[in-house]
């Protein structure tokens, strides 16, 4: 066996079961869960018709870097979402969700015959985690700062880590807290991944899900806003789980530095991780139509009004700048005894801030937060919210 499987943490939704494993939730409520961040809106109608008209093309096997009409789309998106100009034949490849490529890629790039980091936000979505220590990798955690609106203090990472970084995650924005990074931040990391020579992997596979004014700033953006039109040591995930409604689809791309994407695809190809051509064309219905994305950000905009409010009287929490999550602070500071009762008594389930990020230089900067994925109906969120606010209400006030 693969003696680094041994290294791999259990996955938040699993410590989560072992802590509830021993409650009984109260039978007066109905379930409610906002503990899967996983899109429950409805999938749009023309991704499903193109799904069903592309039967044909089970019949034949899948090329590793996917249609040419699909790199296309992906390629003009990114040129109506960010003004960007990517070449469709070097810029871009298709992926099966942003899960398996953000894996795949650290098995790509990362070297373990030198001393590999591997740096991370923290709280951080899992998968970076498991990426870097199969591939050979230790992580550093870089603490999320309250204080920079959850952004990360770059500067806090030692002069000594980044000297042996391979790879750096980005998530913006970001899982849990909806931080977007700003120009200055990525100013910052450039410079940096240009002294130090490691790759930036930016995971932006919630940038269609907004409630600023302004769409989130994308990294390829950034890059060529500072004049890096070669996008060294870059590349951008997206994904149109949550941008579609189709997180069963296992449908994204990736896009930036063409010298890493060509290896990148190397990579896959011996892999296996081609995009069913049905699934390929169905991408294509969904990259190039944008009226349902507008509507399902609408309609989580809609919801986050309603909701955010109520929870604001009672707890510090705050309307995100993106992403579907709410990352509040509990009353008390214990998020594990929180999530907890709160099934108990009222049968909410909500999962803990510091089963998604590590101790770190010596604190969990997840602890005493709990993540509140509002993907259901907004009836459901609300009446979830009200049971937050009589919970709250009753054991700690
Ligand atoms: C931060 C982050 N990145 C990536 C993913 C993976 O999404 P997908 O594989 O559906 O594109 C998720 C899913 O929840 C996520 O939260």
């Amino acid at each position: 066996m693969n003696p680094l499987l041994s290294s791999l943490q259990p996955y938040p939704f699993e410590r989560l079961k072992q802590l509830f494993s021993t409650v009984t939730p109260n039978p007066a409520y109905a379930p409610i869960s906002l503990g899967i961040g996983e899109p429950r809106h409805a999938t749009p109608q023309l991704v499903l018709d193109a799904l069903a008209k592309a039967t044909a093309q089970l019949a034949a096997y899948p090329a590793t870097a996917g249609l040419p009409a699909l790199r296309e789309s992906c390629v003009n998106w990114m040129q109506r979402r960010y003004g960007l100009k990517l070449d469709a034949a070097t810029q871009v490849l298709p992926v099966n969700g942003s899960r398996e490529a953000l894996f795949a890629f650290a098995q790509t790039v990362i070297d373990p015959t030198r001393d590999a980091v591997v740096v991370c936000p923290n709280p951080f979505y899992q998968i970076y985690e498991g990426a870097a220590l199969l591939a050979g990798a230790q992580t550093y955690y870089a603490p999320s700062d309250p204080a920079l609106n959850f952004n990360v203090n770059w500067d806090s990472v030692p002069a000594e880590v980044w000297a042996k970084t391979q790879l750096l995650f980005v998530c913006s924005p970001g899982n849990p807290t909806g931080a977007v990074m700003p120009m200055s931040d990525w100013e910052k990391l450039f410079a940096l991944s240009d002294k130090y020579g490691f790759v930036i992997a930016s995971d932006e596979c919630y940038s269609e899900i907004y409630f600023r004014e302004e769409a989130p700033l994308g990294g390829l953006e950034a890059a060529t806003k500072l004049g890096r039109t070669d996008f060294k040591n870059l590349v951008a995930f997206t994904s149109l789980s949550k941008r579609s409604n189709v997180p069963g689809m296992r449908s994204g791309f990736v896009a930036g530095d063409a010298n890493i994407l060509k290896q990148f695809l190397l990579y896959r190809t011996y892999h296996g991780s081609a995009m069913s051509g049905m699934v390929q064309a169905a991408s294509i219905a969904a990259w190039d139509d944008e009226a349902h994305v507008v509507d399902n950000r609408e309609q989580y905009r809609q919801k986050f009004a309603a909701v955010t409010p109520l929870l604001e009287a009672v707890m510090d929490v705050r309307l995100p700048d993106a992403g579907f999550y709410l990352w509040a602070a509990v009353p008390g500071g214990d998020d594990v005894a929180f999530a907890r009762d709160l099934l108990a008594q009222y049968n909410v389930t909500v999962l803990p801030g510091s089963y998604l990020a590590r101790e770190a230089q010596g604190f969990n900067p997840g602890a005493g937060r709990i993540r509140m994925a509002l993907v259901a109906e907004t009836a459901e969120c609300l009446e979830a919210a009200q049971r937050i606010v009589a919970f709250i209400k009753n054991t700690h006030s």
